[in-house]
């Protein structure tokens, strides 16, 4: 349990946060596969990122620490070996969803599992394009733990119903390995990190809109790369200080991929005030510093399109939402119900206990802005998001509010607490 006080003062300074979650599972993902070293600097110490760290260690793969970077010693794909025991990867959908498309190619069976809120999560998303791909794969009814039995893989055309890159960057690694070529194609595109970082490590692949196609049986190539701050994590304070008056906070050194920027469309849809200075590239990526000022913001309509861009940064946005005059409509977030949480209900409930007004009418969540907040005893449901989400709520409400279940931020955001105390200064 850990108490949020209401922000007494503007808050004010300039910070980093750890290495992006995303670009960090597949930096270690691809250096694990690759030939040669890889050096991977600012890899965030999250637990997220040590799940998929530690299912490699568990096939193989040699990791080091050295000079502040996360070295590992490639040895191709042929390097990877039977890990011994079921591969835990914890509360990581992303370590589960992309290690089924690498093993769904790998000549060895091997067992999937996670925490009580992984095994709630669909799978089928992922097994279906694999398995079509000639992968051998049974689940638990949709879920975790998946048994999965790699072997030969052929390319495949895959249109999926969802936009999601955990599902795109499976059936590329699985088409990375396949004979012939794969085409992936979703209904808006997702986030392009795998796409990168694939070339990035040396390998062709093609981006032709919403649709990726990558030639098969390629090899990678180890590389150094830098990971940009995670927008993810920079999101909660971004909204923390657009939220509070008189607030001026600079994050420095985010990653500011167009296919994962969302939230700052949406807040200054709502009248925030961002700046992006100092833009420059890290691992392919773009990066810049940004600079948010607390101001009075207004409800919006944020559309179905920002859905892929935005999708981790719905919950702390719902709190913008509470806070800003009028309401603002989010349409067909839908995809939230499959987190960590069922976001729409665990965001929902916990606000409301706050005295925020939040409608949830089918696949869309209306907000009514305006609203003080009311001091609360709150839970985090451990979904890590959901604790941040509600701190930065919490910050704005009379008399603050009681969190239960706060270590989980430690899964994206080790460090998210003392963040919060140094811009309170
Ligand atoms: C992620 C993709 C998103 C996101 C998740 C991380 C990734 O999920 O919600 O936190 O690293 O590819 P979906 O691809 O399922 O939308």
């Amino acid at each position: 349990m850990v108490r949020v006080e209401q922000a007494s003062r503007p808050l004010r300074g300039a910070l980093e946060v750890p290495g992006d979650k995303s670009i960090g599972h597949r930096a270690v993902i691809l250096g694990a596969l690759a030939r040669g070293e890889t050096r991977i600097h600012n890899m965030s110490a999250g637990a997220d990122n040590s799940s998929t760290v530690s299912a490699f260690r568990r096939m193989g793969v040699a990791f080091r620490r050295e000079d502040g970077a996360l070295c590992i010693e490639g040895r191709g794909w042929d390097g990877l070996q039977a890990p011994r025991e079921t591969i835990d990867c914890g509360n990581s959908g992303t370590t589960m969803r992309l290690l089924a498309g690498v093993l769904a190619g790998r000549p060895f069976a091997v067992t999937l599992d996670g925490d009580d809120s992984l095994r709630t999560r669909p799978m089928k998303r992922v097994t279906e394009p694999l398995t079509r791909m000639g992968a051998r794969m049974s689940d638990r009814e949709g879920c975790a733990p998946l048994d999965i039995h790699g072997g030969a893989l052929h390319g495949i055309e895959y249109a999926s119903p969802v936009a999601s890159a955990q599902v795109k960057s499976a059936v590329l690694l699985a088409g990375l390995q396949a004979r012939g070529e794969t085409r992936f194609e979703e209904p808006y595109r997702s986030r392009d990190h795998s796409e990168i970082m694939i070339r990035g490590f040396g390998a062709r692949l093609e981006s032709i809109g919403p649709a990726v196609v990558v030639p098969g049986a390629q090899e990678l190539t180890g590389t150094r790369l830098t990971v940009p701050g995670d927008i993810s994590s920079a999101a909660f304070l971004a909204v923390a200080a657009a939220t509070i008056p008189g607030s001026d906070v600079t994050v420095r050194g985010v990653g500011c991929n167009a296919t994962r920027s969302g939230v700052i469309e949406v807040l200054r849809a709502m009248g925030a005030d961002i700046e992006l200075t100092g833009r420059r590239e890290e691992a392919g990526e773009p990066v810049a510093d940004i600079r948010v000022r607390g101001a009075t913001l207004t409800g919006t309509e944020v559309a179905p399109e920002l859905a892929p861009r935005t999708i981790d940064e719905y919950p702390v946005l719902f709190v913008a939402a509470v806070l800003a005059q009028g309401t603002t409509l989010f349409r067909d977030v839908g995809e939230l119900r499959f987190k960590e949480s069922d976001r729409i209900a665990t965001m929902g409930r916990e606000l409301s206990k706050m005295g925020a007004r939040v409608e949830v009418r089918g696949d869309d969540v209306a907000i009514e802005g305006g609203g003080s907040l009311d001091a609360a005893s709150v839970e985090s449901h451990g979904d890590h998001r959901v604790a941040m989400a509600l701190s930065v709520a919490g910050l704005s409400a009379a008399g603050g509010i009681r969190l239960a279940g706060e270590n989980c931020v430690k899964v994206s955001f080790p460090g998210f607490f003392e963040s919060l105390e140094k811009l309170r200064g």
